[in-house]
């Protein structure tokens, strides 16, 4: 390591740099500002992947990433071994093609998948000793039905770029720790076949089609799966720019048209997105074309949408998307069971505000009175007990699974379950609160500053 910083050889900054970006240690070492911003970047930009890929493989069609990496040992080799969550993602970057690892990159210049994470740091816990904190219970209750943990899988669509068993390892890891678990429109596996994996349904994530019939058709069909929840996501309503996956497609046409044979790369490519081949392959996806036409197409959509929805199925209807409390009060207005506070993992409007920021207005809005979600950067207990005390009553995770599953398998989902369950029940004993109901805006200060209203 040493001497690769040694000297002012700008290669071998570099090299240093995605060594620290790769590093599950990072959140450990104690950076200057400026190589803070330079991991950062570093950990956000494609082109940190994209060297890597053409130094291993000039024509662009490596299949993974890892062996740049030799001379970095940090790498664990089973799941088992994974000690925080991050181990994982070192395995997932390694195993990942280029294509697949921009999928998770944030918009644009990466300011809101940054700004979840960096908006734990702006909550401070504060524990009561003395508490008799043998039996830590953290389950929650949702729509009436009690679940041993608040830590739930948030919807992803397209699973099977990070693993062939795609979807049904996520179910099957879910069923294995009692997890609630959310299925994405753009699945790349039936619904039933989820379902059947999990061995209950899951709770059904809806991208619309701009006809009403085909979106009521996918409602019903989630329906007659046994549905009870329709999670509706608002946030990805228009278009967005997401820079690292769009240069990614457009230096990498060969590695990407192995596995999608497509034509080339302007613009918005709908098989690209949805896993071309889909159809050979999966008797019946959810969809195969895009949910809302063409990238360009804005729609023009209202809170009478919400009201259809309801009027539609008997299921409890979650909105996604919500960051504003004036949205959390239509949203009970309108009738709405759920609220889910996401900015989508920062991958569309780059606000800049982080979720659990977002949160505090919320939850002052909403209350009790119908369940609250939160995601964006959960990646330790700590960072779902500060959220449990801002008013959520349970967390979501994207990422996390995706590099468990791409590390490791279902396995690797299981264990970054495990990793944060066990972190949570920790902190719940730490903090001197061992009923979730105890976790209250008491056990934290918080510098996030107070909402527009
Ligand atoms: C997503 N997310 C998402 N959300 C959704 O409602 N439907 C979807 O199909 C997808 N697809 C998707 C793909 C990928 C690759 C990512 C990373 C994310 C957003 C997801 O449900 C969730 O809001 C975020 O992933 C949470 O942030 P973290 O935990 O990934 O930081």
């Amino acid at each position: 390591m040493t001497s690769l910083i040694k000297g002012d050889n700008s290669k071998s900054r570099r090299n240093f740099i995605r060594m620290l970006a790769m590093s599950p240690l990072l959140p450990y070492l104690n950076l200057s500002a400026q190589m803070k911003e330079e991991v950062h970047k570093a950990t956000i930009d494609p082109r940190f992947t994209h060297d890597t890929l053409h130094v291993e493989d000039p024509d662009g069609l490596a299949p993974g990433l890892a062996e740049s990496m030799a001379d970095y040992d940090a790498h664990i080799t089973s799941a088992s071994q994974a000690i925080i969550v991050f181990d994982l993602e070192a395995v997932a970057r390694r195993n990942l093609n280029v294509g697949h690892l921009a999928q998770m990159l944030g918009s644009e210049d990466g300011a809101t998948y940054m700004a979840n994470r960096e908006a734990f740091s702006k909550v401070q816990l504060r524990p009561r000793v003395l508490v008799d904190a043998r039996d830590v219970d953290v389950s929650v209750t949702l729509f009436g039905k009690k679940w041993n943990t608040p830590l739930l899988v948030c919807p992803i669509g397209a699973q099977r770029a990070f693993h062939p068993d795609a979807e049904l390892a996520v179910a099957r890891a879910a069923k294995s720790r009692g997890h609630l678990m959310t299925l994405s429109t753009s699945s790349s596996t039936p619904i039933e076949e989820v379902n059947a994996a999990y061995g209950q349904p899951v709770w059904f994530q809806l991208y619309r089609y701009e006809d009403w019939s085909r979106t009521l058709a996918m409602i019903k069909r989630a329906e007659s799966s046994g549905c009870k929840t329709l999670v509706w996501t608002l946030d990805a309503l228009y278009p967005d720019k997401r820079e690292g996956l769009a240069r990614v497609r457009r230096d990498n046409v060969k590695l990407c048209q192995q596995c999608h044979n497509v034509p080339d790369h302007e613009g918005f490519n709908p098989k690209l997105l949805n896993n071309a081949g889909f159809e050979e392959r999966i008797p019946r996806p959810m969809r195969t074309t895009p949910p809302v036409g063409p990238k360009e197409i804005v729609p023009g959509l209202t809170w009478d949408y919400v009201k259809r929805l309801k009027d539609s199925t008997s299921m409890k209807v979650v909105l996604k998307g919500i960051t504003a409390s004036e949205d959390a009060a239509l949203a009970l207005r309108h009738g709405a069971d759920g609220i889910w506070v996401s900015n989508h993992g920062g991958r569309v409007v780059n606000t800049g505000r982080g979720t659990l920021e977002c949160l505090p207005e919320i939850s002052t809005v909403v209350g009790k009175r119908i369940p609250i979600i939160v995601d964006g950067g959960f990646r330790r207990g700590t960072d779902i007990y500060k959220a449990l005390a801002l008013g959520a009553t349970a967390v979501g995770v994207g990422r996390p699974y995706l590099w468990g599953m791409a590390a490791f398998g279902q396995e690797g989902v299981e264990v970054m379950f495990d990793i944060l369950d066990t972190e949570l029940k920790m902190v719940m004993a730490q903090m001197g609160t061992p009923r979730i109901p105890a976790v209250t805006r008491r056990a934290i200060i918080s510098s996030i500053r107070p909402s527009a209203t």
